[in-house]
């Protein structure tokens, strides 16, 4: 459904301070899913109280699993054990979350009873072929509508079986890895690239034996989940964003603590210092089993760069970011290897090029990617097409438009970083909700 909601961007250029980003998208979805599997309570703090992850919540919840929010800091979930969830009385809506939707297909597939899953209009669009096939191969029923959702489920007995997945995708490997805790002996994931190991490393905190490497994930069924404590580091995908306006910025600095940095989610960074941003990783330790830092941003003049294949799986989901920092910067950036971005939550290609091109930027499309020459930005209208990271990759390249950039349809923002706007107010950034 298209939004009316609107963000105002203008073109101040002042940032500074330091702050703190939501909780990992991520991390929350996969902390809730695997304290409703295991024995015991799981006490979740650091929480991303995000759209994306209340849906998994509430899917949850309608699968019989009790779980208090009365303290947003720390969120407690009584969980059900591997074989405790019960069948929901109608379809469980996953709102904009293709991570919600796919991984709990891979819960759902060991379940004996049938449910329906279901999501708004751009997760409707989503394929789900990626993770029907591989749990249809397990024993599960699914059917999908023409390869999208609604996607329904009928679970049973399942098979461990070793899937080389066509594609590089943490939300593939993770729905198999949680279906393979039903499966009696071990379920084995390989991949053409790497993709974010969240699951694996949260599955050990839980008590799961999994071996991983940079392409493959085994985990050994059935299995026993033990609830236990989840701090959820704040989200390099979010920080990427006040990153951004720190590179663009003419102020003194800016430090985000406590973000994730798993190295599967680091491409980001590598891209922003190759492009000439000086940007520090500062204060390193662990939180649980994730890796967590002091990004440490100044002000930085950015250059074009070629983006080296082996990083965009490492900086998926903030590309549309890379493409608006390409818009200002000097030169030419080139993007290849990215078609997984047209299977995002809009065409990540093909809406953040229409958008420079409103406001000024020559963007050549190509099936994978995009060549961006950095200019003058121009103030205009831009359509988010109802995606968060696009609209907030909007509204950091407004910092360099001649005049003020309007962004359409931008309710979505609160799937992923609901304070989006008053935390970038609080550094800096001329934005306001309209
Ligand atoms: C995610 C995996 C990635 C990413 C998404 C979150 C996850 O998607 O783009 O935002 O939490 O597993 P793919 O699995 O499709 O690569």
């Amino acid at each position: 459904m298209y939004s009316s909601a609107k963000i105002l961007a203008g073109n101040r250029r002042s940032v500074s301070g330091s702050i703190r980003v939501p909780g990992d998208k991520s991390i929350s979805h996969r902390a809730l899913m695997l304290g409703a599997l295991a024995e015991g309570r799981t006490r979740i703090r650091g929480f991303l109280p995000g759209e994306d992850c209340l849906a998994t919540l509430a899917a949850l919840r309608a699968l019989g699993v009790h779980i208090d929010t009365a303290d947003p800091d720390c969120i407690i979930v009584e969980g059900v054990g591997l074989h405790g969830l019960r069948a929901p009385h109608g379809p469980l809506d996953m709102g904009n979350s293709g991570t919600g939707m796919r991984l709990l297909a891979g819960i759902l597939a060991g379940q004996s009873f049938t449910s329906e899953l279901t999501g708004d209009a751009s997760l409707q669009k989503r394929p789900m072929e990626r993770v029907a096939a591989p749990l249809r191969q397990m024993g599960a029923t699914l059917m999908t509508t023409g390869g999208r959702p609604p996607l329904q489920i009928t679970g049973g007995v399942l098979r461990p079986i070793e899937y080389a997945s066509p594609v590089a995708s943490a939300q593939v490997k993770s729905a198999i890895l949680l279906a393979g805790l039903y499966a009696n002996g071990e379920t084995r994931v390989t991949e053409p690239g790497i993709s974010r190991d969240h699951t694996e490393r949260m599955l050990e905190t839980f008590g799961v034996g999994v071996r991983y490497g940079s392409r493959f994930a085994a985990v050994q069924g059935p299995a026993r989940l033990v609830g236990c404590d989840v701090s959820v580091p704040g989200d390099l995908s979010s920080a990427a964003f006040a990153l951004g306006a720190g590179c663009l910025a003419a102020g003194a600095g800016l430090s985000i603590e406590g973000v994730g940095i798993n190295p599967t989610r680091t491409g980001l960074l590598e891209i922003l210092q190759m492009m000439g941003a000086d940007i520090r990783i500062e204060n390193k330790s662990m939180m649980g089993s994730e890796p967590v830092a002091t990004l440490r941003v100044q002000p930085s003049r950015l250059h074009g760069v070629v983006i080296p294949g082996h990083l965009v799986p490492l900086a998926i989901d903030e590309l549309p970011l890379v493409f608006a920092l390409a818009a200002c910067a000097d030169g030419v950036t080139v993007i290849n290897g990215a078609e997984e971005l047209r299977h995002k939550e809009s065409d990540r290609i093909a809406v953040m090029a229409a958008g420079l091109r409103e406001l000024g930027i020559e963007v050549e499309e190509t099936p994978d990617g995009a060549r961006i020459s950095g200019g003058e930005l121009r103030g205009g209208t831009v359509d988010s097409a109802g995606d968060h990271r696009i609209a907030m990759a909007f509204s950091i390249a407004a910092m360099c438009a001649s005049g003020r950039v309007e962004i359409l349809d931008t309710a979505n923002v609160a799937t992923s970083f609901p304070n989006f706007v008053p935390l970038m107010q609080s550094i800096g950034l001329e934005l306001a909700n309209a």
